[in-house]
């Protein structure tokens, strides 16, 4: 049997590597996405082959990721429940694809991932993989295992040799990319307790945040971020860019204690300036560019689009359908944005568009003022009168 594992370089998935490798008989190789986490990925590559792996693929794909799951999801506005900018839950599917398409050139006969039985990561891995490759089996060693703790891990490993770190281990569980950071466990489990200044890995706390404000201004084309201060910059190159200006100033930075979708409410750090500020940014232009109807519509379909993404179902028909509408509507969504970091806050300072539909003749309330101020007594009349008969009906009763 030949199982292809993902991995993180990590305790768990270590140990996954020998526990599979004993427990099927199986061949293991290992995929490890880069998605813009730091990481010394010839160790990583050579942590796993130390560890028993035949095989360890080490895969690019920073760049596929922002223009085909973070932008498509920019142009929606998707924040699941308001707030959570959706890195760890658009990686997901991503991965699933890359592992799909290794596994069918290295002729693999099993999928299998390192996510516990009580997240999301398992239902969005499993889901996309069951979507591109049904006939692929599909095996999730942590919630198969005997061991119940950190310490039986150790034990397993140390008697297998495979290397533990020797440093203390950041007591909480964090999951990173471009997009942002998702940290959980440790004192974080309780709602009540502030999240202490360690637990943030990116931003600056406030006090220590530059004393002057930083303003920026953002070009975007159709729906996408193209260059900041007017300076034409890559996919990669502009989303690190502003995630480092971002925790310069402390922007960014989300408390939540959100639904998960096994049922279970659980309390998450995110942060994530890149993110936050290009929402932000993003919406502003909308405001300018979009037509009453389709910004409110489009409005109500982003918490759609945001909780099939949070859900797992990304290569879904509805995903598909929701993106040519999205796409529809970002023809005019070219301009710029400027906005302000100051002190932890991200906050819009101006907009600007050859597509504006602002018109300032119609909104001005001096002398150019050009509004027809006559037709509004016929329009209110039109406009009340089902009020006004309903609320007649009503007095008479
Ligand atoms: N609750 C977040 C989500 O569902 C973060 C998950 C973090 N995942 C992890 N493997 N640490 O998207
Ligand atoms: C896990 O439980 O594997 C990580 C958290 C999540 O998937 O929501």
């Amino acid at each position: 049997k030949k199982i292809l594992l993902a991995y993180s370089g990590g305790l768990d998935t270590s140990v996954a590597i020998k526990w599979l490798e004993d427990k099927y008989e199986a061949e293991i190789i290992t995929y490890t996405a880069h998605l813009g986490q730091p990481q010394a990925w010839d160790a990583v590559e050579a942590k796993a082959l130390a560890t028993g792996a035949t095989k360890a693929y080490i895969d690019d794909i920073r760049e596929e990721f922002i223009t085909d799951y973070i932008y498509p999801a920019l142009k929606v506005n998707a924040m699941y429940q308001e707030k959570y900018p959706l890195a760890t839950a658009l990686a997901r599917p991503l991965i699933a694809k890359r592992m799909v398409e290794i596994a069918k050139k290295e002729g693999v006969d099993a999928l299998a991932h390192g996510c516990t039985g009580k997240g999301n990561d398992q239902v969005r891995f499993e889901v996309s993989f069951k979507a591109l490759a049904p006939e692929m089996e599909i095996i999730a060693p942590l919630r198969d295992w005997e061991f119940v703790s950190r310490e039986g891990e150790i034990e397993y490993a140390e008697a297998n040799g495979i290397p533990v770190k020797a440093t203390k281990k950041s007591p909480y569980s964090i999951d990173q990319n471009l997009w942002g950071i998702s940290i959980e466990c440790g004192i974080l489990e309780d709602p009540w307790a502030e999240p202490p200044a360690d637990a943030y890995q990116w931003t600056k706390e406030v006090d220590q945040t530059p004393a002057e404000p930083k303003y920026i201004t953002i070009d975007f084309e159709k729906g996408i971020p193209v260059a900041i201060d007017g300076q034409k910059m890559k996919p990669i190159q502009l989303v690190e860019k502003l995630n480092e200006l971002g925790s310069e100033y402390g922007v960014g930075r989300i408390d939540m204690l959100e639904d998960r979708l096994v049922g279970i409410k659980s309390r998450e750090i995110y942060e994530a300036p890149a993110g936050e500020i290009l929402i932000k940014a993003h919406k502003a232009l909308e405001d300018l560019t979009l037509d009453r109807d389709t910004k409110n519509y489009k409005a109500e379909m982003a918490a759609k689009y945001a909780n099939l993404t949070y859900n797992g179902l990304w290569f879904s028909p509805l995903r598909d359908a929701l993106d040519a509408f999205v796409n529809q509507s970002q023809k005019t969504v070219s301009g710029q944005v400027k906005v302000k970091l100051y002190k932890g806050k991200c906050t819009l300072a101006g907009r600007k568009s050859n597509y504006s539909l602002y018109e300032h003749g119609l909104a001005t309330y001096d002398e150019s003022d050009n509004f027809d101020h006559k037709s509004a007594p016929g329009f209110i009349n039109l406009w009340a009168l089902p009020l006004q008969v309903a609320n007649k009906k009503k007095r008479e009763e």
